[in-house]
């Protein structure tokens, strides 16, 4: 949105009225230094919309209840529709000397519309201002994110659903252990991301209680309507506790856990990518788009998205520690600590909203070269469990069929042969229960077969998977 664009440089109108704001106690003017030090201006502004919003409920709330007049509360809709033109065509005059995105709002208003805008301020405090403020710019980002989540979703089930049966080796300890499907394995993924959305969807629930009213700590002697504000502004609730509502940012360290995870999520994918698309493996290939060059080694296509997603995803973790070691030591109720909130929120916003977008994008642009992933899986002694599982079914107990089978894997790597390769008279010699059916348990198309119960990568179980998850993205 418009408000969220980045003010003109914020000026020091260092005149004596703008200072006045809250300085009427001191001897001598703030250091210029200081000021600087403790303004959130340079980055508050991006809640001005919020702000605007807020206040507009909270001054309906003062008539309503008869602290305010009609005519002041008309004075303060006009003066506010006025700030609000001027920040979203950019020429709202942003003032260090305002210290924040409130004072500055404020003292605007007073300059637009006089005494009605220096009646706002009553029964209430920037403390339950800014969490309110805060609150509200969080649930739009979330509610914004949710929707990217769903498009993310929406291209891997898409890769998923176009690759049911195409085979791949699985790992563990990145050493081929059994054959999967790669639409399985994109799926799991797409399992991860629904957590994910889940888990935001919560977070929205606790965020969405109303601090307002909370006034600097201890609630205020005005007889305010703080059900009607919250009404208005979308909250189910209002916060149980004055002191709580002015300090909690359990909201914001909830949230940046969930991103943190997303994050973490998508660089675990982004490590596969990585691996994947390295030659040696030679699995997929990202849109060139997607990829950049060297500058000096003219061979070379760098996969730099998934790489600077994994990068990124310490960046937002770093937010996640920032807060909670930001509360860790506050006594209640509010403390200037909080302003910290801010750029820590603000950045890993921005950074998961960048990342969903452009991952979607380049989900869609993957190429999957399904031989080599096929020759990959034939390769590994991917199906020795299947064998094994063989001879269970013949009556052998788990523990020797593991042993017979890790025999007859000995024998046929020493020779370069697969399981597969070998004779049924030769892989008789490591038990006499193998029939000569046993080949049909050793391809890589039975051994998927055979895996058929829900969450299995048996081709229609995952297509069955991928028919949950259309419908819980429509
Ligand atoms: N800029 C401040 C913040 O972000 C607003 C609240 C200031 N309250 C105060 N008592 N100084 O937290």
């Amino acid at each position: 949105m418009n408000s969220e664009q980045p003010p003109r440089a914020v000026q020091s109108t260092a005149d004596a009225e703008s200072a006045k704001t809250w300085s009427g106690r001191f001897d001598e003017p703030v250091d210029e230094r200081v000021k600087r030090f403790t303004a959130s201006v340079f980055f508050d502004h991006r809640l001005a919309h919020f702000d605007i919003q807020g206040s507009l409920a909270h001054a309906a709330m003062l008539e309503a209840v008869g602290v305010i007049s009609a005519q002041d509360l008309a004075d303060i809709r006009r003066g506010m529709a006025h700030i609000l033109g001027e920040i979203e065509r950019g020429e709202f005059r942003w003032s260090l000397d305002l210290e924040d995105v409130h004072l500055n709002i404020e003292r605007r208003l007073t300059d637009l519309v006089g005494d009605a805008g220096k009646r706002l301020h009553t029964g209430r405090s920037r403390n339950d201002q800014v969490a309110t403020d805060v609150r509200l710019w969080l649930r739009d980002a979330i509610d914004r994110i949710g929707g990217h989540l769903k498009d993310l979703r929406r291209s891997l089930v898409d890769l998923a659903e176009q690759h049911v049966d195409t085979v791949m080796p699985g790992f563990t300890h990145l050493q081929v252990a059994q054959p999967v499907t790669f639409g399985h394995h994109l799926m799991a993924y797409q399992e991860m991301l629904s957590r994910d959305g889940e888990r935001l969807v919560d977070c929205r629930r606790r965020l969405n209680r109303l601090p307002l009213g909370a006034a600097a700590l201890a609630g205020t002697s005005y007889p305010i309507d703080r059900e009607r504000v919250a009404r208005e502004l979308g909250f189910d609730a209002v916060c149980g506790n004055s002191l709580d509502a002015v300090s909690d940012r359990d909201f914001a360290i909830e949230f940046t856990a969930a991103a943190a995870l997303i994050m973490t999520h998508l660089s675990r994918l982004s490590e596969e990518l990585i691996l994947w698309m390295s030659p040696r493996f030679g699995f997929i290939d990202l849109a060139d788009r997607f990829c950049t060059g060297s500058s000096i080694m003219p061979q070379k296509k760098n996969p730099d998205v998934p790489e600077l997603v994994r990068g990124k995803t310490g960046r937002v973790n770093g937010h996640l520690v920032a807060l909670l070691t930001l509360m860790k030591g506050q006594p209640l109720a509010y403390n200037k600590d909080n302003q910290e909130d801010k750029e820590p929120l603000f950045d890993t916003v921005d950074t998961l909203v960048d990342t969903l977008v452009i991952y979607a994008e380049m989900m869609r642009g993957v190429r999957v070269d399904a031989a080599r992933m096929r020759a990959a899986a034939a390769e590994g002694f991917a199906t020795a469990t299947d064998l094994a599982d063989y001879l269970v079914k013949r009556g052998l107990p788990f523990r020797e069929a593991h042993e017979a089978v890790a025999r007859a894997v000995r024998a046929a790597s020493i020779r370069g042969v697969d399981l597969a390769d070998l004779s049924v008279e030769e892989l008789r010699a490591f038990s006499p229960l193998v029939g000569d059916d046993v080949h049909s348990v050793l391809t890589l198309d039975g051994s998927l077969a055979s895996r058929s119960h829900v969450g299995g990568t048996a081709p229609a179980q995952v297509r069955a998977a991928v028919a949950r998850a259309r419908d819980d993205l429509a």
